[in-house]
């Protein structure tokens, strides 16, 4: 089991039809390679966990690398897994707020850059597998 978080801002805003079409597609693919996870859509940025086996995590993760809606991708961390945090999810999805950032981290970052820039990747993992709005 291996493991990936990265961030990337999208290059023009997506729409609700266009967020559904996004993840109908990724999860068809995910589901093919057996790779889970979860995309967490907060004010034009996307954080995103991948799970899998390493090279269809890798696959999949070069795939998006090179998808010309989003821009300035960075990747966190990645390693491997002892378990998969959304084992029964080819990819949950979740969109939040800065507000709501604040409101769980007990914090007032100005904005989602200066929160992932200060941000560690255990803090985005929580944000990712523990937000409360689940
Ligand atoms: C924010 C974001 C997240 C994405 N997540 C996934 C994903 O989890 N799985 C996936 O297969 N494609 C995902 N995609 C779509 C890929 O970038 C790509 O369009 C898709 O995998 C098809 O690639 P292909 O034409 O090379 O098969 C995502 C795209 C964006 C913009």
């Amino acid at each position: 089991m291996y493991y990936l978080i990265y961030f990337a801002y999208e290059f023009t805003p997506f729409t609700t039809t266009s967020l559904d079409e996004l993840l109908a597609q990724a999860r068809e693919k995910n589901a093919k390679y057996n790779v889970t996870g979860k995309l967490l859509y907060v004010e034009g940025t996307f954080i995103q966990l991948l799970e899998g086996d390493k090279p269809a995590v890798k696959h999949i993760y070069n795939a998006i690398e090179k998808d010309k809606r989003i821009i300035a991708l960075k990747v966190v961390i990645e390693g491997p897994a002892k378990k998969r945090y959304f084992p029964n999810w080819s990819m949950a999805y979740d969109k939040i707020s800065l507000t709501d950032i604040n409101e769980m981290e007990q914090c007032e970052h100005p904005g989602v850059k200066e929160y992932l820039s200060k941000a560690t990747p255990i803090r985005l993992l929580k944000l990712i597998a523990n937000n409360p709005l689940l």
